[in-house]
């Protein structure tokens, strides 16, 4: 498997394009496969991969992409008390969002 740190790249980046109700009646799925297509025929495809996701809660602007850094990614998360685990931790690192 070609990696991304292979082609001078520190990390591959994860594009999340949302296929929910309303960005699929927008495009959503149009998107997915246009990137996909653009992503690969170029070098960027080792540096980025696109994956369909559900709502990610901003449908009147949609269609809607969340891009996330692959060292986000955590493996083997297996059982409840892994999922507990990482909900806690999500829910001790998330900070208030305030306005500027
Ligand atoms: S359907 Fe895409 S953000 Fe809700």
């Amino acid at each position: 498997m070609t990696h991304a740190a292979d082609h001078g790249l520190d990390e591959r980046s994860l594009v999340f394009v949302c296929q929910g109700p309303s960005c699929g009646e927008r495009g959503g799925r149009q998107l997915a496969q246009w990137l996909r297509s653009w992503i690969g025929g170029c070098e960027a495809r080792f540096g980025l991969r696109v994956c369909e996701t559900t709502c990610l809660d901003h449908c009147p602007t949609g269609p809607n992409v969340a891009v996330q850094e692959e060292s986000g990614v955590r493996t083997g998360v297996v059982g409840e008390a892994a999922a507990r685990a990482l909900f806690a931790e999500l829910h001790e690192a998330r900070r208030p969002v305030t306005g500027s």
